[in-house]
């Protein structure tokens, strides 16, 4: 960590105009650590700690900001606002976010178990099972979902679908080849709400073309069983244009959710291409909405030449998450670099703002841009956003009647964090937002099962586990 300036005789020193990649670490001990402390826990000049519950709190987001550009009036705090750009000032709240998330996590811990191994939460008390252990075949599982006989599906990124049945996986022959780069490969299954009467199964992948290029494709197919399990009837649901094929190795998506009204939504990220996010009439970085065949709604928002047909909202990074809960209402996680991993409500023909407006800092930590609109163009925040970044992977909803008291609550998973967050949103706000579960593995995918407990897809270790109800 950069060292703290000595304080000069009038105790503070002014601030500098800095170079064009300093960290906001470095700007923080230069220029704010004198009063706020080394870590945020006050101190110097009768200036309070930074690090309480309260003061984590989202909401004060914008009175941050807007403390350290404009000063607070009859405190000692300077006004930063006429030295430094609007980014740094943004940059300086998401280390301060990281401070708070930090000094909090030290201070409450993580969830735990007592000692029967049952866990205790707002509304709910539960037990962790295992039901694929590592070792039993699974490799960087990445998505799960049942037919209705409770046949458990699941996708490896490398490429395999297995079927799991009486303790066992069963290799699917005949699925589509799949690119392992990078965060590339076989990504998301998806069972048709109505698999009894139709068969189908949707499943998103990295489509590799002749160059080695690779892109997220969208297919349906059939399940054969008998000695062997075999993928048929393969139909393409949405492919990309052949010039968005890339060699870049991120931001592939991808999720599949059915509304129950005929459409599928699904997502890509922008696959390393950041400004195409803004663009409707590219694929990278978007969320579509198709007929459950591939064939574009005539509500669809981008019709006319205005994008492509099948998106429905752009400005997304990297959505790894995609669910509809019972009221109808779309929601995506989309991973940020620091500070700016999202929680969204997804409204048609919105801007999710990336890159141009945005809660991140960069991974070298340095300030990137700020997140309130400017220009005229309208951007839809988050609803929530998590610090530090998670790395979100994985959304679900309670369905009931199991965890009867989560119904309708969101389940929202993390990669990096290894968390399983609940959140509850009431008009369009959150209103709960709880870590039931934080270090048992990097969290790929949540699933509300058929038997009404809660799934989870780790990798590493790459196992199946679950949530049960316990008294
Ligand atoms: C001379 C002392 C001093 C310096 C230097 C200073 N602050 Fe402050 N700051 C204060 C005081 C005093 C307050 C009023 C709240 C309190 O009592 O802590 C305050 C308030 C704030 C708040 C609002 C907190 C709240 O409760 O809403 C933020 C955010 C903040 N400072 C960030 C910074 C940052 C970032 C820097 C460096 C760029 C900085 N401050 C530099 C003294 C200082």
């Amino acid at each position: 960590m950069p060292k703290r300036p000595k304080a000069s005789a009038k105790g503070v020193p002014a601030p500098k105009p800095y170079a064009f990649r300093v960290t906001v670490t470095q700007v923080y001990m230069d220029n704010c650590s004198h009063c706020h402390g080394d870590n945020g826990e006050g101190g110097g000049a009768g200036s309070a700690t930074l690090l309480t519950k309260e003061l984590f709190d989202q909401a004060h987001d914008r009175g941050f900001f807007d403390a350290i550009k404009d000063g607070v009036p009859d405190r000692a705090m300077p006004a930063y606002g006429g030295v430094w750009p609007d980014n740094m000032i943004w940059g300086l709240v998401v280390h301060i976010r990281e401070l708070q998330a930090k000094a909090l996590r030290a201070k409450y811990g993580s969830p735990k178990p007592d000692a029967k191994g049952i866990y205790h939460s707002k509304h709910h008390n539960f037990k962790m099972e295992t039901v694929i252990k590592e070792g039993l075949g699974l490799s960087t599982p990445w998505a799960i979902d049942w037919l209705p006989d409770g046949k458990m599906l699941i996708t490896n990124r490398p490429g395999a679908l297995v079927v799991f049945e009486k303790g066992a996986l069963r290799p699917v022959e005949g699925v589509p080849t799949s690119i392992q780069l990078g965060q590339g490969g076989l990504l998301d299954i998806t069972v048709h709400p109505d698999y009894k009467s139709n068969g189908w199964i949707y499943m998103a992948y990295a489509e590799p073309d002749e160059k080695g290029a690779a892109m997220t494709k969208i297919v349906r197919g059939k399940l054969v069983f008998g000695k062997r399990i075999r993928w048929t009837s393969q139909q393409t649901i949405f492919q990309a244009p052949k010039d968005s094929y890339n060699k870049s190795g991120n931001h592939f998506g991808s999720r599949i959710v059915f509304d129950g009204k005929r459409h599928i939504y699904f997502s890509i990220g922008e696959r390393g291409q950041q400004d195409l996010a803004q663009d409707p009439g590219k694929p990278n970085g978007k969320i579509f909405r198709v007929n459950e065949d591939g064939t574009v709604p005539p509500d669809n928002p981008f019709l006319g030449g205005k994008g492509l047909p099948e998106v429905w909202s752009y400005g997304h990074r990297n959505p790894q998450g995609l669910a509809i809960d019972l009221n109808g209402n779309v929601f995506d996680t989309e991973h940020g670099p620091r500070g700016g991993d999202e929680f969204n409500l997804i409204k048609k023909g919105a801007n999710y703002g990336w890159p141009k407006a945005i809660y991140s800092i960069n991974y070298d930590d340095v300030p990137m841009t700020f997140p309130w609109p400017r220009d005229g163009v309208a951007y839809e925040a988050p609803l929530l956003r998590w610090l530090p970044s998670c790395a979100t992977c994985g959304l679900a909803v309670v369905r009931g009647p199991k965890f009867g008291k989560w119904k309708g609550d969101l389940l929202a998973g993390g990669l990096a964090g290894k968390n399983l967050d609940r959140i509850r949103v009431k008009g369009g706000k959150v209103v709960e937002h709880e870590e039931l579960l934080q270090g048992m593995g990097r969290v790929r995918d949540v699933a509300y099962g058929p038997d009404g407990a809660i799934y989870l897809v780790l990798n590493g270790p790459d196992e199946v586990d679950r949530l049960v109800e316990a008294p």
